[in-house]
C-alpha cells in the first residue's frame, strides 16, 4: 500500500460515539501514521439531507476539531473540506454525462427510501432529492479527482466506490485512459461495540456515550449502563457485561486482567466497576477533549489546517480536471 494513493471521506453528522470512533475513526487515524492520505470532511454529502448551514458548518469544525485532537497525523494527511475545492462541481458534471441513470436506480442509499416509499403507500420517489440520486456520481469524482488507488471504507459505503470503479471503467471506455480504477478496502471489524443498555452503541438506540463530552456528562452515561442485579459479594461474568466489554476497550492488557479477576472473585459491586471504567475512559480522553475545546474555541485555527489541506488538494484536483476537459471538450 505503500506508493499508492488513499483517500477517504468523512460525512460531518454529530459528535461521533465510542462505536463509531473504534469501528470507524480510529483505523482511519491509525492509517495516517505511515501512509500518505486525502482526507476530507464530505460537507457536499450533507447536504441531500441537511437543509441549515449553521448546523453542517459546525458539524464539519467538530469533526475536523475531533479528528486532529484524537491524533490525525496532519504531516501526512491532505486534511480539507470538500467545497472549499471548486473541482469537485465541475468533475461531478463531466462525470454525470458518463454515468447511467440505471446505476443510479441500483444504488442501496436510493433503493432504500423506495422501499420505505413503497412500503409506506405513497410514491417511490417522495423525499428524494437529485442530492440523494446522484450522490454516488459526487463520491465517484471525490475519489477520481486526487488519482485514488485505496478506498478505506465502512461495509455500508463498498458499493459506493464500486460504481467510482464503474463511472471510472466508463469514462475510459469512452474517452481512453484517463481514470485509475480505485479500490475499496473495508477495515478490519473491531466487533460490535455495545451501548448502555447492552444492544449494539447506535443513535437509533439511543444507547450511545458520546466520544468527547464533558466529565460530568460522560460519568453520567456510564452510571446508566445497564447491569444484572447481582449483589456486590456475587462473582460476575466479565463476558457477559456490557462495563467490562468497554473497559477492554480502553485499558491495557494488565488493566483488563486485573479487572477481570475482581469479577471473577466477587467482592466488587457493579457501582465500583461502572467507576473504575468511567475513571478509565475519563483519563485517556482527557487530554484530546482539552485539545478538542481549544481548538472548537479556535474556529479560525481549524480554518487554517484545512485551508493548507485545501491549497495541496488543488494542485492535484486542477490538473485532473485540466485532463478531463481536454478529453470531453477539447479545450
Ligand atoms: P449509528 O448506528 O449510531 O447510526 P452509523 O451507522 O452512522 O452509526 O455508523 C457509522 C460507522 O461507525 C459504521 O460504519 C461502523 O463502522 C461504526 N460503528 C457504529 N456503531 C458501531 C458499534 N456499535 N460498534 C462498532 N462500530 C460501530
Ligand atoms: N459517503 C461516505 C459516508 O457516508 C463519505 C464519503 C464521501 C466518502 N465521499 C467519499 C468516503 C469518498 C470515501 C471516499 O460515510
Amino acid at each position: 500500500m505503500d506508493d499508492k494513493i488513499v483517500l477517504t471521506g468523512i460525512k460531518p453528522t454529530g459528535m461521533p460515539h465510542i462505536g463509531n470512533y473504534l469501528g470507524a475513526l480510529k483505523p482511519l487515524i491509525e492509517m495516517s501514521q505511515n501512509h500518505k492520505t486525502f482526507m476530507f470532511i464530505a460537507d457536499l454529502h450533507a447536504l441531500n439531507a441537511v437543509h441549515n448551514a449553521k448546523e453542517i458548518k459546525q458539524h464539519t469544525y467538530e469533526i475536523a476539531a475531533l479528528m486532529v485532537a484524537m491524533g490525525l497525523n496532519l504531516e501526512n494527511t491532505v486534511f480539507f473540506r470538500q467545497s472549499d475545492i471548486n473541482e469537485i462541481y465541475q468533475l461531478t458534471e463531466f462525470l454525470m454525462n458518463v454515468t447511467p441513470k440505471g446505476l443510479m436506480n441500483r444504488a442501496h442509499s436510493y433503493k432504500a427510501m423506495v422501499e420505505k416509499n413503497t412500503e409506506a403507500g405513497v410514491d417511490i420517489d417522495s423525499g428524494v432529492n437529485m442530492g440523494l440520486y446522484t450522490y454516488p456520481v459526487l463520491m465517484a469524482a471525490d475519489i477520481l479527482l486526487y488519482n485514488s488507488d485505496i478506498v478505506p471504507v465502512g461495509k455500508d459505503q463498498k458499493q459506493h466506490v464500486e460504481f467510482a470503479r464503474d463511472i471510472a471503467g466508463y469514462f475510459n471506455n469512452i474517452y481512453g485512459e484517463t481514470f485509475k480504477l480505485p479500490e475499496p478496502v473495508i477495515g478490519e471489524d473491531c466487533g460490535i461495540i455495545p451501548g448502555l443498555d447492552g444492544r449494539k452503541m447506535s443513535k437509533s438506540y439511543d444507547n450511545t456515550i458520546p466520544l468527547l463530552c464533558p466529565s460530568a456528562e460522560l460519568k453520567k452515561k456510564i452510571m446508566r449502563i445497564i447491569t444484572d442485579s447481582k449483589t456486590p459479594e456475587e462473582p460476575k461474568n466479565p463476558d457477559e457485561s456490557t462495563i467490562f466489554q468497554i473497559y477492554k476497550l480502553f485499558a491495557n492488557n494488565d488493566e483488563v486482567a486485573a479487572l477481570r479477576k475482581r469479577f471473577l472473585n466477587g467482592g466488587m459491586g457493579y457501582g465500583e466497576a461502572k467507576t473504575i471504567l468511567f475513571e478509565k475512559i475519563n483519563s485517556v480522553l482527557e487530554k484530546p477533549r482539552m485539545e478538542y475545546e481549544r481548538l472548537m474555541a479556535n474556529p479560525i485555527e481549524i480554518d487554517a489546517i484545512l485551508e493548507k489541506g485545501a491549497e495541496c488538494a488543488r494542485i492535484v484536483a486542477s490538473r485532473m480536471v485540466a485532463k478531463v476537459k481536454k478529453k470531453m471538450l477539447g479545450l
